[in-house]
């Protein structure tokens, strides 16, 4: 009987104990602050002279971010290269032959390791905050970004098909891939805005400007004389008119039928949805707009870190530690 109540306290007492623990930390703004106060400030620096170089590389990297974040998490798996034995996510379909800027993290990792005299920041905090620095030097706002992500020791090619929204998706099908993220509508509105900057290929609008009927004639017209219907699939066409700057425009073009990707034009489509009417708002209020793309920027970055002893800081972006 003593020894019944005996094991009845043990296990009261250990499961008090698993409830108590955190089973995962929260992400904080000054994560870096005590260990290494440069941090921050030399990422930023990195990312300003890899813009100057290519202003193309802001938009990659914001990319990046986005691609890393929607499969499982914010946790740098995105960066893993294959080996013989590994296979990473950079030869799934939305990512092969389109991710870049690789090696501007490679540069951003150099550079803050010897600052911190070692590898403290990790991969997946690197994505963040070269994300948030992109935008500010382009432009856009300039959000305090949440840190204290850890690196994954997987990756997955699979989640990353699965997950990642291809052009050719509907709004429907756009709400429920957000939704499956924890993201709703006025996320999936702000976070489209993303591609205020940065290209596309051909091979991702050609469907868009030889069969969608939501479109500008003369635009299409345009377009197609540098994207073929055979052929030209790597050439590239800027997302909205002005690709390196974070501002309105993407959203004005689209009440014009002027979206270069068919999900683009699927989130205005003129019949007064709630959808329509944050496009409407976003493009002509410059403010409301960088105000609600900074908060679902933030959300898009909490989705399922890996914290406190949960996974590890990698001494190399592109493989995982020994
Ligand atoms: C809503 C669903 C989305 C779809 C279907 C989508 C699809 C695409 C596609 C097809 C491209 C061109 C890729 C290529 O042809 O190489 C692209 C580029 C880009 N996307 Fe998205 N995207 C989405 C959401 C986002 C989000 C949430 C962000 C960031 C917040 C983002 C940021 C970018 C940027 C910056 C580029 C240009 C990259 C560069 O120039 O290197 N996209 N996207």
């Amino acid at each position: 009987m003593a020894s019944n109540i005996q094991s009845l306290l043990v296990l009261v007492m250990v499961t008090l104990a698993t409830l108590m623990t955190p089973t995962h930390s929260k992400l904080t703004h000054n994560f870096y602050k005590k260990v290494c106060p440069q941090a921050l400030p030399v990422i930023r620096s990195v990312v300003q002279q890899a813009i100057i170089r290519e202003r193309r590389n802001g938009a990659s990297l914001l990319r990046l971010h986005f691609h890393d974040c929607f499969v499982n998490g914010c946790d740098g798996s995105v960066l893993l290269d294959d080996t013989p034995t590994f296979t990473g996510e950079k030869t799934a379909f939305p990512n092969l032959g389109s991710l870049r800027s690789f090696n501007v993290v490679d540069e951003i990792k150099a550079a803050v390791d010897k600052v911190c005299k070692g590898p403290v920041v990790s991969c997946a905090d690197i994505l963040a905050i070269a994300a948030r620095d992109s935008i500010a030097i382009l432009g856009g706002p300039q959000y305090e970004v949440l840190l204290g992500r850890r690196d994954a020791r997987n990756a997955s090619k699979a989640a990353a098909n699965l997950n990642l929204p291809p052009p050719f998706f509907s709004f429907s099908q756009l709400i429920s891939n957000f939704k499956a993220q924890g993201l709703n509508l006025k996320d999936l509105v702000a976070l489209s805005g993303g591609h205020t900057i940065g290209f596309s290929r051909c091979t991702s609008f050609r469907n868009r400007i030889y069969n969608d009927t939501d479109i500008n004639k003369n635009f299409a017209t345009t377009l197609q004389k540098n994207c073929p219907k055979i052929g030209g699939d790597n050439n590239l066409q800027p997302l909205d008119a002005t690709p390196a700057k974070v501002d309105t425009t993407y959203y004005k073009e689209l009440l014009y039928k002027k979206g270069l990707l068919h999900s683009d034009q699927e989130l205005f489509k003129g019949d007064g949805s709630e959808s329509d009417k944050l496009v409407e708002l976003y493009s002509k209020n410059t403010h409301a707009f960088y105000k609600d793309f900074e908060a679902s920027m933030i959300k898009m970055g909490n989705i399922k870190p890996l914290t406190g002893k949960r996974g590890e800081i990698r001494c190399n972006c592109r493989k995982v530690n020994n």
